[in-house]
């Protein structure tokens, strides 16, 4: 079955319980809050290095839904995590990643830029964070800047399926990025795995523009400046579920709880957690 058929009989099957859920269930009393899933934001950004395995053990530990990792190109070929499209402010080299070997990347020092006693995190390797943590923690992953890096697609869905990490169901996994058309690519070559879209730009939150986006994406993910309760609705009423970013204030994941958004990324996992 088609993952646009699967979309559209998951559509068809939750208006049918919507509608079960309106006539037999109470509206949440003050204080409920629906399950919304906790995304650690490059890892538990807040505390550890960003796109380290010392950020991401952290997300796990904090009992996070997700770790979002941002996947990009070294010169040689190899899919590395890190955010930046240069090394200078998260380690202690210089340069632009596309110009350094994986060798040269996981040399650097990725952790003592944020604290000392991180000294020694490296920058990881995607396929290292697929082995690491597939089946213990879902993951997000971002393609920064794919524009930059001709095929990136292709080498992230080989490295998936190698795994099986393309079927619906196997592990908890979403490729998301502000680069729509390079979404629109990834679509086609994994069409059992959600895509989203990331932006934080207002034009895109029309009508217009998120029925375009679901015609290839399940997820629409705004900076949560952008967030309204309407757009909520409106992204819904497309199909499509709403992780917002970034959280970095108790006051910005409550915002987002009330706005009913379906996910949120959060340099903060306990934000997020309900048991804080
Ligand atoms: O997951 C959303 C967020 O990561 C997008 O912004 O710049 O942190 O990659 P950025
Ligand atoms: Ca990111």
């Amino acid at each position: 079955m088609s993952k646009k058929l699967l979309i559209g009989t998951g559509v068809a099957f939750s208006l049918l319980f919507s509608s079960f859920s309106q006539a037999f269930a109470e509206e949440p009393t003050t204080g409920e809050r629906k399950q919304v899933d906790n995304v650690a934001h490059r890892g538990a950004a807040g505390y550890a290095p960003e796109n380290t395995i010392a950020g991401f053990d952290l997300a796990v530990d904090m009992k996070a839904d997700y770790i979002e990792i941002d996947v990009q190109r070294s010169k040689d070929g190899e899919l590395v995590v890190i955010h930046d499209t240069t090394v200078d402010r998260t380690t202690d080299g210089t340069g632009k990643v596309g110009n350094l070997t994986l060798q040269q990347l996981q040399q650097l020092d990725a952790g003592s830029w944020k604290e000392e006693s991180f000294a020694g995190e490296t920058i990881p390797a995607f396929e290292e964070i697929l082995d690491r943590y597939h089946g213990k923690v879902g993951i997000l992953i971002e393609l920064k800047a794919p524009e930059l890096y001709p095929g990136i697609e292709e080498q992230v869905a080989e490295a998936l399926k190698e795994r099986n990490l393309d079927q619906p169901q196997n592990e908890k996994i979403i490729i998301q990025s502000f680069n729509f058309q390079s979404m629109k690519k990834t679509d086609q070559l994994l069409p059992k795995v959600p895509v989203g879209v990331l932006t934080s730009n207002r034009t895109h939150t029309t009508a217009e523009a998120l029925k375009e986006f679901s015609t290839y994406a399940e997820w629409f993910n705004p900076s949560y400046g952008i967030v309204t309760e309407e757009v909520v609705d409106q992204v819904h009423a497309q199909g499509m579920q709403i992780g917002s970013w970034t959280v970095r204030s108790q006051e910005a994941a409550d915002f987002l709880f009330d706005m009913n958004v379906d996910a949120i990324i959060t340099d903060y996992p306990d934000y997020v957690d309900p048991r804080n």
